[in-house]
């Protein structure tokens, strides 16, 4: 680029970080001014942060009589008495409208603020749109959006979040989940974007620039909140908060490198992890709070606890023998702000009567809240913490929806498509069928209107099904619909029960193709704990005597996780991923079973084929064995049913002139890496390229390979595109028992599609 265009946006560059210095001199005098004026009550009160059930009208604490109404007796004790600094979540479970939040939420600022005048902040899970809001945009979950691989639709969906939120009157996202997920039974696997830490930290600070922008004070953003910090997914049972046990390097090579890139790009919070990581509740670690995560990273945002989890030190983990000394370990652990919800009271007695012990120290509070209370300002809640709803007009907007669509549209994989059964031809005859075929709560998943998803048919009527789609695609006359399985609707969330399966085979008959929607019902969090991975008996059922009926099958997933399809996959003719896709999931689905959409999306995770072969695409060479070697009959064959990184398309890519800048290099030195990608196909189509590093003999064992780069690009038939990638030490390092990074000196292997060059580090 000619230097002369460089100097401009420099200039201003350096202007706003100027400015933006001052700005944060100016806070930081404004925070140190206002806790000088502080009583001990009035700190620990901003550390306490309670669930909006607490404060409104209600049989008690733990729910909310409707309509919703605050009760201005709890209030006061929580706000004014116990000068209780900040609330989270919506009342009775439930989405409420902008108008209702809007009313809620002055009110809380008008009783909150107190004789300092500090505003309240309020927090809640808007993980994909705006979760709690009746009317706000849904997204694909984050699983289906790592799917899409496309930086942009990331970074436009979290500003829309941005947007709705505030909108809301809600300032401050627990969004983005930068938690490594390899586990596919694990209940949040799809609240992530997958098993790659590389493919994690691009979309995480693209969701923090989305969620963010350049200051959070602006009216149309909020400030992020990264989490699990860290280590959350990867627990031995495979079931939610059990404890996990993880290797210092293997910490710090693929779950931190999220959480590292997050903080570099500003993210302004963090919550913690509620599990146990080698024996320490995470929570009470201050090895990783203080050590790793505030000196050695340099985080100077907000710590917040996941949700009752210094309780948990207590109850459930055992390290602490009553509540108060949990709330010691966890204070003098890095805790800022404990996400207390209910027992308000005994957080702040305990705490107060700490300090006086001198258990904890004064000067470890004054820590905390001027971590808080800079969010607070930063966010430029002391000048306006609710904005009029009438500055939000784009609130649901057409746009929004397209965004959204365009989101799922490109997120949906296809995974097989024998004898190119897809794209269907028009007139064709279809039977619709399986649990998933119509039902908005499947498409959307957890964290939809309501907590575990439960909620989305009352919310969510005016969006497609995919039987809805698929029948305004082809014809109403060309489709007919039998569920064959149906989830139950109450008690637990993958409890099913048979519902005309005969009559769905018997369907089948008269049918050109089936589109057999199969997955699992909405769930989150432990409710979601799973004892089998196969994809349930009846599902199965319905699979294999639709199979047996010989007619074209299009296999279509709804699901968070993968479950295990191998028993019936050989059945089927087409199979396509479509994740949790979220409101336009159906419309999406639907143009891709007809052609209007090419798809696009990759897997963000190995798609297992048996549950004792969960290993990820980057394992090590000795999980990659199928041969007898010396003595051992060595079964260790890597068998996924579709690997990470597959998806196929409409079109055809071909890959030609792989080019390394050079053969030796030394380890600080940069490589760039260019290849030619040409659409051979006769339709335009998006394909992610994506760059595979192998570093061949290491003195700890190898990853088989680490993903290090990759680009989506759109071609159109007969064009060609060059596509260039630049590495660097970081790229080639990894970390030693000492928890040093290095690069160690050898043969590294570079592949791009099926293509592979190597090259050497001195
Ligand atoms: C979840 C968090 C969430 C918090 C607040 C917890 O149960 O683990 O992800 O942000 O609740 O709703």
């Amino acid at each position: 680029m000619n230097k002369k265009f460089l100097t401009i946006p420099l200039l201003a560059l350096s202007l706003l970080a100027t400015a933006q210095q001052k700005t944060d001199q100016a806070i930081d005098q404004k925070v140190k001014t206002l806790l000088g004026k502080m009583t001990l009550e009035e700190k620990v009160g901003q550390m306490a942060q309670i669930t909006m059930d607490v404060i409104t009208n209600g049989k008690d604490r733990f729910s909310s009589y409707e309509p919703v109404a605050l009760n201005q007796q709890q209030l006061e004790h929580a706000l004014v008495k116990y000068k209780v600094g900040s609330v989270l979540n919506t009342a009775n479970n439930r989405a409420r409208t902008p108008q209702v939040w809007h009313q809620i939420i002055n009110k809380i600022q008008e009783t909150g603020k107190g004789r300092l005048k500090i505003p309240v902040l309020y927090g809640i899970d808007a993980i994909h749109g705006t979760t709690y809001t009746a009317g706000a945009t849904m997204f694909p979950q984050q699983i289906g959006q790592a799917a899409a691989r496309n930086r942009n639709l990331v970074y436009k969906g979290a500003e829309i979040t941005a947007y709705e939120t505030r909108a809301s009157a809600i300032p401050w996202n627990f969004s983005p989940v930068l938690d490594l997920a390899p586990d596919p039974r694990f209940p949040r696997q799809w609240e992530t974007f997958g098993e790659d830490p590389f493919l994690i930290s691009e979309l995480g600070v693209q969701m923090i620039k989305g969620f963010e922008g350049n200051n959070i004070a602006d009216p149309y953003r909020v400030a992020s909140c990264l989490k699990h910090f860290i280590g959350y997914q990867v627990s031995a049972s495979g079931k939610d908060r059990t404890p996990a046990y993880i290797p210092d390097h293997v910490l710090r090579d693929h779950h931190l490198p999220p959480f590292k890139a997050a903080i570099e790009a500003g993210a302004h919070s963090i919550m913690i992890n509620s599990g146990v990581i080698n024996g320490v509740p995470v929570h009470a670690n201050y090895h990783l709070l203080t050590k790793l995560l505030r000196e050695e990273l340099g985080f100077k945002g907000l710590i917040v606890t996941d949700w009752g989890d210094i309780e948990n030190l207590h109850t459930r983990d055992k390290v602490a023998k009553d509540h108060k000394e949990a709330i010691m370990l966890a204070i003098n652990a890095g805790i800022d702000m404990s996400m207390i919800a209910y027992d308000y009271e005994r957080f702040c007695d305990n705490l107060i009567a700490l300090v006086k012990e001198g258990k904890v120290k004064e000067s470890r509070i004054d820590d905390a809240v001027t971590n808080i209370l800079t969010l607070k300002y930063k966010l430029g809640l002391f000048e306006k913490a609710v904005y009029d709803l009438k500055q939000y007009p784009k609130f649901g907007s057409k746009e929004f929806e397209q965004a959204a669509y365009q989101s799922a549209a490109e997120s949906i994989t296809l995974l097989k498509n024998k004898g190119d059964i897809l794209p269907l031809k028009k007139g064709i005859k279809l039977l619709v069928t399986g649990p998933n075929a119509n039902s908005m709560r499947t498409l959307n998943g957890g964290w939809t209107y309501s907590w575990q998803g439960e909620k989305v048919e009352e919310f969510a009527a005016k969006y497609n099904t995919i039987l809805e789609a698929v029948s305004a695609k082809a014809g109403k006359e060309n489709v007919t619909f039998v569920e064959g399985v149906s989830y139950k609707m109450d008690g637990k969330y993958y409890e099913e029960f048979e519902n005309g399966m005969d009559k769905a085979v018997t369907a089948a008959k008269d049918a050109d193709a089936i589109v057999l929607c199969l997955g699992e019902n909405s769930y989150t969090e432990s409710p979601g704990n799973l004892s089998d991975l196969y994809i349930s008996d009846l599902q199965t059922q319905l699979a294999q005597k639709l199979g047996a009926t010989g007619k074209p099958i299009i296999l279509v997933l709804n699901e968070g996780r993968p479950r295990l399809i191998s028993k019936f996959e050989a059945q089927m003719a087409g199979v396509l991923q479509t994740y949790l896709p979220g409101n336009f999931g159906g419309d999406a689905l639907a143009d891709i079973l007809f052609g209007d959409i090419n798809p696009s999306g990759k897997l963000p995770y190995n798609y297992p084929k048996f549950p004792n072969s969960l290993v990820g695409y980057n394992h090590k060479p000795s999980e990659n064995r199928t041969v007898m070697e010396g003595v051992y009959n060595y079964d260790a064959e890597y068998n996924p049913q579709y690997e990470f990184g597959f998806g196929l398309s409409y079109t055809t890519f071909k890959y030609d002139n792989l080019k390394l800048s050079a053969e030796k290099i030394n380890s600080d030195q940069e490589l760039t890496v260019s290849v030619e990608v040409s659409n051979t196909g006769n339709r335009e189509g998006k394909e992610v390229v994506e760059l595979y590093l192998s570093d061949l003999y290491a003195t700890l064992t190898p990853d088989s390979k680490r993903l290090r780069g990759f680009e989506k690009i759109n071609l159109k038939p007969g064009e060609k595109q060059t596509v260039i990638f630049k590495l660097g030490k970081k790229d080639f390092s990894f970390t030693h028992l000492d928890g040093k990074s290095v690069v160690e000196p050898g043969e590294f292997s570079i592949k791009i599609g099926s293509l592979k060059k190597n090259f050497n580090i001195n």
